[in-house]
């Protein structure tokens, strides 16, 4: 079977390198063909078609067609896989709310189509920002695709979790496992090394640096690397939307969990319906959030400004009546 893999924002730079891995089979894996279905504004159509042009002369064996369009009811036509990439960027002078506003008018119609055209099966993975709200956006407009099926993407959190957390114990960043980021992929995120492994074993982290050191510099990892890049992260955000899917389709590693941002169901107290990013492992390519976690003090009140604030943008969603559905 051919894989169907709409990609949107394709000619951004997430889009960019996202294109290329999963034309080279890193994300379903090496034996999945695939079908590229690229969306993108009216305005970058054309570069959109060099794209396309590019993945044809990699020869990817794997690569069955290539379809670039402005129109999301042939983006997600028959859709496997959904990537939500492309997103109004927040400008100078723009308040949160604007910024709300003008990803809620592109995410609630991508969700629509989505629900009339995609396969039943459909998996979606928002990236573009506000990640969690551009996905219960999505999810709500989605009338008939189970809201389960809309996450958003923590996992590049998660990967500069476990990065800080190797580099300072000296080990290879392969052997440590179960770090969880709670929350909003923001500034308000929790990042939560209190469950790491290394090789299987726990391990003893001061809770000064943990506090002081580790969660800002997790939290604060995306503004640094656009500070250093002047642009925000890339190659960084591919490779960890590959990671999620691959994950969610082809299941977690036994033993670990993940990061993902999906509705809650009431879990940790977390308001049913909110797109939190929870521990979690994916069975049967669905996900389960990793329940009955101990949290500390600290986790428990960094975890309570997060939800917070996911509740502060769905409340504003609500009140400018972007948030249609369930
Ligand atoms: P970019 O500006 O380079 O590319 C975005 C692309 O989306 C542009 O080509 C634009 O034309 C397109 N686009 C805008 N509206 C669209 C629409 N309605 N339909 C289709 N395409 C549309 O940005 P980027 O660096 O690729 O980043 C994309 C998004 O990902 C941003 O919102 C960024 O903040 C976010 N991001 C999220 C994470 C994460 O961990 N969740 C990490 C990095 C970046
Ligand atoms: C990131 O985490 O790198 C991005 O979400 C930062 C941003 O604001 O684009």
């Amino acid at each position: 079977m051919t894989t169907t893999v709409t990609i949107t924002g394709a000619a951004g730079t997430i889009g960019y390198a996202l294109a290329f891995r999963v034309a080279a089979g890193d994300m379903l894996g090496a034996d999945e063909p695939v079908r590229l279905r690229l969306l993108e504004i009216p305005a970058a159509v054309a570069a959109t078609e060099g794209v396309a042009m590019e993945l044809a002369d990699g020869a990817y064996p794997l690569l069955r067609d290539v379809d670039v369009t402005d129109d999301p009811a042939v983006a997600f036509d028959g859709a496997h896989v959904a990537l939500l990439v492309g997103a109004r960027p927040r400008s100078a002078g723009m308040e949160r709310a604007d910024l709300l506003a003008a990803n809620a008018g592109i995410f609630g119609p991508q969700g629509a189509a989505i629900a009339a055209h995609a396969d039943p099966s459909v998996r979606a993975l928002v990236v573009g920002n506000p990640a969690n709200t551009n996905a219960a956006i999505a999810a709500a407009a989605a009338d008939g695709v189970p809201a389960e099926r809309f996450t958003a993407m923590t996992r590049l959190d998660h990967n500069r979790a476990l990065a800080r957390l190797a580099e300072h114990l000296g080990e290879p960043v392969g052997d440590l496992t179960r770090v969880t980021i709670w929350g909003n992929h923001s500034s308000t995120q929790v990042p939560d090394p209190s469950s790491v492994l290394v090789r299987g074993e726990p391990v003893a982290l001061d809770p000064a640096w943990v506090s002081d050191v580790f969660i800002p510099a997790v939290a604060g990892r995306g503004a640094a690397i656009i500070a250093a890049r002047g642009a925000s992260s890339a190659a960084s955000a591919a490779s960890a939307a590959i990671d999620h899917v691959r994950d969610w389709v082809r299941g977690t590693p036994d033993g670990d969990w993940v990061s993902v941002a999906l509705p809650s169901r009431g879990e940790y107290g977390v308001p049913e319906g909110i797109v939190c990013s929870f521990p979690a492992v994916s069975r049967d390519g669905r996900w389960e959030v990793v329940e009955g976690l101990t949290r500390s003090e600290d986790v428990r009140s960094r975890m309570h400004a997060t939800v917070a604030e996911l509740v502060a943008e769905r409340d504003a969603v609500r009140e400018l009546g972007l948030l249609a559905g369930r």
